[in-house]
């Protein structure tokens, strides 16, 4: 079988990019190696940058996320058991939205099958030839080969495509901590996001719906889920939050928990000849300022405009061009990522002086105009790369 572009994985950077060229006449075949229901309900991401919605908007993707979807104005960064607004919206003229990758992917997956795409599920890549562009999978026990002018490798961290391409220089930094994700069935605590930086350690209050929060916890890289019950997780979850104004954590039944653990990489560059990697398959991020699911979204989006712009006057110049221009947004968003987690998290290895330098700097962002501007840039996602 032939097709034009194979992508490899299922997930938003693979079915995203698979819609975007399906709007432009591109053929597509995506081969993702889960199930469906798996690929839909593997709890992530839930935080979107403008430029992010933007992109599902304006390509038909949008009716739920705007039905749905929560549109957050700032972020509370809590410290000293104090909390410290920071107007996002008033800073930067821009918004953010709270949409689960879940319902991103569930929204994709139903509207390629909609539009016909072919996407396969239970579908694992074994081989990919960057040179001759072919790709080797195994469905349903047997081996097949798709043909293809491209191949898209997105087919994240663990996937088979950036081991295909030789020479890749890689960047790495391992973090002394990992978070606990938990989702629950309990109306959120808070309006806006809070960030809440203990000498316990880091948490997250964040939520999906008016019903459902989505909560994080620091913990250690190793750490054992089977250690933390729900009553533990409640009670840490309190301490961390706690402030001297009586505000108090809801608690509710635990739907969900996984440990992440966190990680700085980049692969350079993101192309081998046919083949383009894209989104976790390049580069990861700690979540803390929750860019992977957004640089994915970037990258497949200038991934889509560059091979049309190839099939549409034969150019390859923004193919030629397609690991820089990411690279730099990547780039920016490795620093802030680590810099925020830096920022936010308390490292088991810090002396007195690194603490009392970490507390200056949080008062220094919620104090400082310019801080914080800063700050909420970087969050709300910089505009698009030329
Ligand atoms: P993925 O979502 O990883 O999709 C890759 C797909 O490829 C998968 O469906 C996989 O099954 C498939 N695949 C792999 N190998 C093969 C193969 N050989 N053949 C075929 N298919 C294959 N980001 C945030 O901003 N905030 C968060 O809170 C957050 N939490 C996260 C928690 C976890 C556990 C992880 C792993 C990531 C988290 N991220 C978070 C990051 C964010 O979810 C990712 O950046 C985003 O999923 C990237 O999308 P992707 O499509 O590039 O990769
Ligand atoms: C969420 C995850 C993040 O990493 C983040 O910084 C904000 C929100 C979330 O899952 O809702």
């Amino acid at each position: 079988m032939r097709t034009q572009v194979a992508i490899v994985g299922g997930g938003p950077a693979g079915l995203l990019l698979s819609h975007l060229l399906h709007r432009q006449g591109i053929a597509s075949v995506v081969l993702e190696s889960r199930d469906r229901r798996y690929v839909e309900h593997r709890q992530r991401a839930g935080m979107l940058e403008q430029g992010t919605t933007d992109v599902l908007r304006g390509s038909g993707v949008g009716e739920r996320l705007d039905r749905e979807g929560l549109v957050h104005h700032g972020l509370e960064l809590r410290f000293g058991g104090t909390g410290h607004r920071i107007p996002l919206t008033g800073l930067t003229g821009r918004t953010v939205t709270v949409y689960a990758q879940t319902e991103i992917v569930k929204d994709l997956v139903a509207r390629r099958l909609a539009d016909g795409g072919d996407v396969r599920f239970e579908a694992r890549v074994v081989e990919i030839d960057p040179a001759a562009a072919g790709v080797t999978y195994v469905q349903d026990g047997r081996t097949r080969t798709l043909e293809c002018d491209y191949v898209a490798g997105c087919d994240g961290f663990h996937g088979v495509s950036r081991p295909a391409v030789p020479g890749l220089r890689t960047f790495v930094r391992d973090y002394p901590f990992a978070w606990l994700g938990v989702l629950a069935d309990v109306p959120p605590s808070t309006d806006e996001l809070i960030y809440a930086n203990h000498d316990r350690g880091f948490a997250l209050h964040s939520l999906r719906s008016s019903k459902v929060s989505r909560l994080y916890l620091q913990v250690a890289p190793d750490e054992d889920l089977a250690a933390w019950p729900d009553a533990r997780i409640w009670s840490e979850l309190a301490a961390r939050f706690a402030t001297g104004d009586g505000w108090e954590l809801r608690e509710g039944p635990i739907t969900d928990r996984a440990i992440t653990p966190m990680r700085s990489f980049v692969a350079e560059p993101m192309r081998h000849d046919r083949l383009f990697l894209a989104g976790d398959a390049a580069h990861i991020v700690p979540p803390t300022g929750a860019k992977g699911l957004n640089l994915a979204v970037s990258d497949v989006t200038m991934l889509a405009a560059a091979f049309t712009e190839r099939y549409a006057s034969g150019s390859e110049a923004p193919l030629d061009g397609y690991s820089a221009s990411c690279l730099r947004r990547v780039w920016r968003a490795e620093h802030f990522s680590y810099w925020m987690t830096t920022l936010l998290h308390a490292d088991p290895a810090a002396d007195d002086f690194a603490r009392r330098l970490q507390r200056s700097h949080l008062e220094y962002v919620v104090s400082s105009e310019a801080a914080a501007t800063s700050f909420a840039e970087n969050y709300v996602g910089l505009p698009a790369a030329p």
